[in-house]
Formats: C-alpha cells, structure tokens, sequence
C-alpha cells in the first residue's frame, strides 16, 4: 500500500474518544493504523480480517516468515486464539499489562498471514491506554509489529512513524513519547515450570525469576551469530535497528570512547554519553539522560534516528553491561552494531 493518505490523529486528551472509534474503524475493515505503547510504536491490523496483516509486510518491507506479535486489552482475551496454559495467568497477573510477550501455541482463528506459518503466537497486553482502548473498540485482537520500516531503527514518538510510514498507512495515532523506548521481553514456555527469553526487555529474567521455575536466555539474545541457525524467535536473524550512520559497540569506559570518538578521522562523528559527558565530546554529543538503564533505554532509538538526522558517519555507543534492564539495550546496541563490538 503507497500512496494512501494517512491521517493523523493528535491525542490531546479532549476528543480521543472519537479518534480512537475512527482508528477502530479502520481496524474493523482489515486496514492499517499505528498506535502508542509503553514500549514502541505499533502498526496495528486485526488479527482475524483474512490478509489483513499481510498489509503490514508489505507497508514494512519485512519479511513475511517473520511473526507478528497480537496485542489484547486482557490477558483473557488470548483464550480466544490460543491453548492459554495456567503459568500464562500467573505471568499476567504479575506483568500484564505491560512489556511482557508470551509465545503460546495457537488455534485455527488467527489468519495465518500473522504468525508466518507457525502454529504458535505471541501474545501481549500493552501497559498504555491508547493501545488498550483501541483494542477493546476494535473488538478483535490486533497484530502489530513495531511501526518502522524494516531494518530501522524502532519508532518511539510518532513523528518516527510519519518518517517511516507516511502515505503507506490509513492512519497514526500520535499519543507522545513511549515511556519504556525498547520492545516488549519476549518469552517462551518450557513446558517443566520454566522459560526461555527469545529477546530482552524492560521485564528481566530476574523479574520473571519471581513466577517461573527457571529462566533461560536464548544464545541468540547476546550472539547474532547464533541467531541463522535456530530461529526460536525468528525475528532476532534479521539485522535490525540499524540506522545509516555506522554504529561503533565500544566495550570500554565512557572516558576512553570519547578519547576513541575524538580521534576518529571521519568528518561527522557522534558519542551516545549520559548528560554529564556531553562537554567532553568534539563532535555531536547525543545524550541519553543520567545514563542509568531506564534512561539509556528510553532514549536509545530515537538517538539513532537523530544520528540520521544530522547526517553523522559514526556514533558511538558504549556497550553497557549484559545484565537486568542494560540486557535489552546491549541486545539491541549489538543488532544496531552489526555484530561488532570495539575494543580499546
Ligand atoms: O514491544 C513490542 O513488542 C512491540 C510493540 C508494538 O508491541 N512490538 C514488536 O513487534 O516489537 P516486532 O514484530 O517488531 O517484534 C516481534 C518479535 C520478533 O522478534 C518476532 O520474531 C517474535 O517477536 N515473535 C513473534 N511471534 C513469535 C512466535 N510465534 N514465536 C517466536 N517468536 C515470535
Ligand atoms: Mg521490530
């Protein structure tokens, strides 16, 4: 679909009762509409309207074999389209809504065009009003993926979207900036009491350490390389999130990557560096807050997309540490990175 007009829809607060009934509309009908959520922009379609979610594939550029996630106003809702085990409500009941996918095995009323031919799904409720209202007045779970176009880095405010998607969808709900900045943890279940994180979140394997038995993280999570060869989520053997600037994975102190980043002999260079690191770097300073993992999260893609902007050849960014909240940013850092990490 090109060359579409697409509306948008600002939500102020006041009317968004009747842009939300319009975008359900649009929904209802087997079209395209990007939405809000804690974590990322969506492009949403129903998951039941026949080839509705091919739509989203072809808006992307994404490969069709790579699954959608379907989003539900409540956890209940999964029962609809899926075999709902008992570990799935002790998981909602802790991180529902919010930033928590669970791969469930699905049944016959999903349109196959959502999952690429698999018979599971993954289902999540999105901690965000917009997202959940448009749900419930849609009256049907919708699949979405992240609302970039493929390869890109992922939207987190809706003029992201616009860049991407303007003129290829019917419409965007513009509902601000999303709180968390990276996608939801996505999960498998073992079948023994435990599972298995397929990609890193703001729920980290501690939190899901509280409800399940065990928590395993998939090699692919923190090594590309693994990601061809077993695609437990088949979305991680993409190379992701990468914006046109070359993205530079330094594995050292932040001192030290700005010393690297100053030395650097190409003409537009920039550093990802928490606020208080900003005078230190010659070129462009892109910062990221107190540089803490909720922060550097938050801000991370929407730092890539400005490195664009300004047209840099490089941008640094530290690799942060492999553990709790830092897990999803490294994850992402190194997609973004192309696998290469730099060392002083
Ligand atoms: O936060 C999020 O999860 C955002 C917002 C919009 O909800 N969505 C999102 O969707 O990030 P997407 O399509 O960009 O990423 C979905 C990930 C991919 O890595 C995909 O391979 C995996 O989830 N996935 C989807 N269905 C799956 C399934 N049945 N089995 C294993 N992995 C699956
Ligand atoms: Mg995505």
């Amino acid at each position: 679909m090109t060359n579409v007009q697409t509306v948008i829809l600002k939500l102020t607060g006041e009317d968004d009762r009747a842009a939300i009934a319009y975008a359900a509309d649009i929904i209802r009908r087997g079209g395209l509409v990007a939405f809000p959520t804690e974590t990322v922009y969506g492009l949403g379609a129903s998951a039941y309207y026949p080839g509705a979610a091919k739509k989203i594939y072809e808006a992307k550029g994404r490969p069709s074999d790579n699954p959608l996630i379907v989003h539900v106003s409540d956890p209940r809702e999964a029962e609809d389209f899926a075999a709902v085990p008992e570990e799935f409500y002790r998981l909602a009941g802790r991180f529902m809504p919010g930033p928590l996918t669970v791969v469930l095995k699905k049944t016959d009323k999903i349109d196959p065009s959502v999952t690429g031919g698999l018979d599971t799904v993954a289902v999540r409720c999105p901690d965000h009003p917009v997202a959940r209202a448009l749900i419930k007045a849609s009256g049907c779970p919708i699949a979405a993926p992240s609302a970039n176009r493929s390869g890109s880095p992922s939207p987190t405010e809706a003029a992201h979207v616009i860049a991407d998607l303007d003129g290829r969808i019917d419409a965007i709900l513009d509902g601000g900036a999303c709180r968390v900045g990276v996608e939801s943890t996505v999960i498998s279940l073992d079948g023994d009491g435990g599972c298995t994180i397929l990609r890193p979140g703001d729920v980290t394997a501690d939190m899901l350490s509280e409800v399940m038995r065990s928590v395993k993280i998939a090699e692919a999570v923190t090594d590309p390389s693994r990601s061809g060869d077993r695609p437990l989520s088949p979305g991680m053997k993409y190379k992701h999130y990468s914006p046109r600037a070359e993205v530079i994975a330094y594995d050292g102190a932040y001192e030290e990557m700005i010393k690297a980043a100053n030395a650097d002999p190409a003409p537009r260079v920039g550093a990802i560096v928490p606020d208080g690191y900003a005078d230190l770097v010659n070129g462009t300073a892109l910062t990221e807050g107190d540089g803490g993992a909720d922060d550097s999260c938050h801000a991370f893609f929407a730092l890539l997309r400005q490195a664009d902007e300004l047209s840099l050849d490089r941008v640094y960014v530290k690799v942060p540490p492999k553990t709790g909240k830092f897990l999803a940013l490294y994850n992402r850092l190194i997609r973004a990175a192309g696998g290469k990490i730099t060392k002083p």
